[in-house]
């Protein structure tokens, strides 16, 4: 055979393998609204940029009818591209083929990419649509997840890790993306469940749909499983896109900056706060108003409101903004939104992205559900994340910083590197009326008119300790700034921090309160 007859035997096997199972299976994914896993790949890379490797790789099971089964790609498409530029591994499950279905070499293609990612110091990025293990393989199918939970646990920290759920993704394939940094979803296409519908009726006798069992808002709303929330497979892969170009390829680089902006935000930072201490107000305003172009992609936008995190530019370099959200529970920090904080601050921190947090609450959320529900285990993770965290920190008391709150939201104490408050701040031990009626419990008891003389002591307590200044005579705040100038004074602070060195014992590793 002459060379050019060898290259179109060669496009004819790629072309059969790349129609992945078959017309019939084609259409059923896309008659369910979905896209086929190469169709995927292509739109999250730029265009021209996707190599695939291991296109032939078949599995070798002989059992329950698969001897001498040809499965395209054993079901699983991986390669690497470029995203805006930036190089990343990628993989894709193709649903089409078995169902998605994860036999041992499917695991070995996954593991192999994640291999490449990890030697390349890139991200990663796995697509889920999938039935799970493969039950044809029985062990080998459980051989193949532990080995991608290990490499997913060895590349935590070092690389960032993107889950995208685009189908099912049932049992003990759930945990791969648990351990990833960022999970995706889509509404009405994602589902994630340990234990689906079926066997939850045979052992529960519970009827539930697999969309409110683990559809895409369950776990953007409710498990804080998914980290991003899109309406389309396409709005899914803008998010993608806006995320890669705002983190770096590895923990020993730093995100890549672009061109400075000014904020566009048409709200006035001065006038975003109300003017009685008790109402609400959206702190993404303010984010809004001190970020570069007012670009703000929020992580984790649906769940446990009660805190925002997420990626800004300032000064065109990524920052990460950790901010109380007076909108929701008063800002209060609970179990979640506890979670969410010392986990995003962990990301920042592993992945040399300096942290501006926006501080506004009146402390950890009381009751006996938190309580019991851990908010002291849970809450202590943030005390954690912020003390253990290396990168830049600055904080910005906009409002009230109460008891546990003021130490929690990177205080001093906890090795901030810069602490400004504006002159509507009220730091102290708790609220006013809290305060005042434990405090003067005697007086107010004993006065002929209770209620004027709470009042007054009230007052009396705000005038000498809600304010901004005594912790700045102790040297706690370092300035007290007008709103207008935060801006300024962040982009200062991060601009001397860049080369920050801050060093801790030496130690195998730390014991978080998991
Ligand atoms: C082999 C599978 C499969 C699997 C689906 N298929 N899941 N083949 N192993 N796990 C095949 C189907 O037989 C079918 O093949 C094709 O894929 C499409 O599946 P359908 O059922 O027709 O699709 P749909 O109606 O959309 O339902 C999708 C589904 C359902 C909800 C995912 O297939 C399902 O419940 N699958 C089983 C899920 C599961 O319990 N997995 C095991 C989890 S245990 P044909 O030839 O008919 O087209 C697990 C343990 C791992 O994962 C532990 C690691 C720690």
């Amino acid at each position: 055979m002459t060379l050019m007859k060898n290259v179109l035997a060669l496009r004819q096997k790629k072309a059969i393998v790349e129609k992945g199972g078959g017309d019939k299976a084609i259409e059923k994914q896309i008659a369910m609204g979905k896209m086929t896993a190469r169709d995927r790949i292509l739109a999250i890379v730029d265009a021209g940029s996707f190599h695939e490797y291991d296109l032939f790789v078949q599995h070798e099971e002989r059992n329950f009818g698969m001897e001498g089964k040809v499965l395209a790609g054993d079901g699983v498409i991986t390669g690497t591209g470029m995203i805006n530029g930036s190089p990343v591994c990628i993989y894709a499950q193709d649903f089409t083929v078995m169902g998605g279905s994860l036999g041992l070499k499917h695991a070995r293609k996954i593991t192999k990419i994640m291999d490449h990612a990890l030697k390349l110091k890139i991200p990663c990025i796995g697509i889920n649509d999938s039935g799970g293990a493969r039950i044809q393989e029985g062990i080998g199918a459980l051989a193949g997840y532990g080995e991608i939970f290990y490499r997913n646990t060895m590349a935590s920290g070092v690389i960032p890790q993107i889950s995208v759920i685009l189908g099912p993704c049932a049992g003990g394939a759930v945990y791969s993306p648990a351990l990833t940094d960022f999970v995706f979803v889509v509404e009405n296409i994602s589902k994630m469940f340990i234990t689906g519908p079926n066997v939850i009726e045979t052992v529960l006798g519970e009827k539930i749909s697999q969309e409110d069992l683990g559809g895409a808002r369950v776990h953007a709303e409710i498990t804080g499983n998914a980290h991003f929330y899109a309406l389309s497979e396409q709005e899914c892969f803008d998010q993608i896109k806006n995320l890669i170009s705002l983190i770096p390829h590895n923990n020993e680089q730093k995100a890549k900056a672009i061109a400075p902006k000014k904020p566009k935000a048409k709200k006035d930072i001065e006038k975003i706060i109300p003017t009685n201490p008790k109402h609400p107000y959206d702190v993404r305003d303010i984010i809004h108003a001190l970020t570069d172009d007012s670009y703000f992609l929020e992580v984790h936008e649906l769940w446990a409101a009660n805190i925002v995190v997420g990626f800004g530019r300032m000064d065109g370099e990524t920052v990460g903004f950790v901010a109380n959200q007076p909108m929701y529970l008063a800002g209060c920090l609970d179990c979640d939104s506890s979670d969410k904080a010392a986990r995003f601050i962990r990301f920042c921190d592993a992945f040399n992205i300096p942290i501006v947090t926006l501080e506004d609450m009146p402390g950890y959320l009381p009751g006996v559900d938190q309580e019991h529900a851990g908010v002291i285990r849970h809450g202590a993770k943030v005390l954690y994340a912020y003390s253990e965290a290396t990168v830049p920190k600055i904080t910005v008391i906009l409002r009230k910083a109460y008891g546990g709150g003021y130490i929690a939201m990177n205080s001093r104490h906890l090795g901030a590197d810069f602490t400004f408050a504006w002159p509507s701040a009220e730091i102290a031990v708790m609220g006013p009326e809290g305060a005042a009626n434990i405090i003067f419990r005697k007086e107010i008891m004993e006065a002929e008119n209770e209620e004027a003389m709470r009042e007054q002591k009230v007052q009396e307590y705000i005038e000498k300790f809600a304010n901004p200044y005594v912790a700045a005579s102790k040297g706690y705040i370092d300035a007290v700034i007008e709103p207008s100038e935060t801006r300024e004074l962040l982009l200062h602070a991060l601009k001397i921090s860049k080369n920050k060195e801050d060093f801790r014992p030496e130690k195998k590793h730390g014991i978080p309160p998991f």
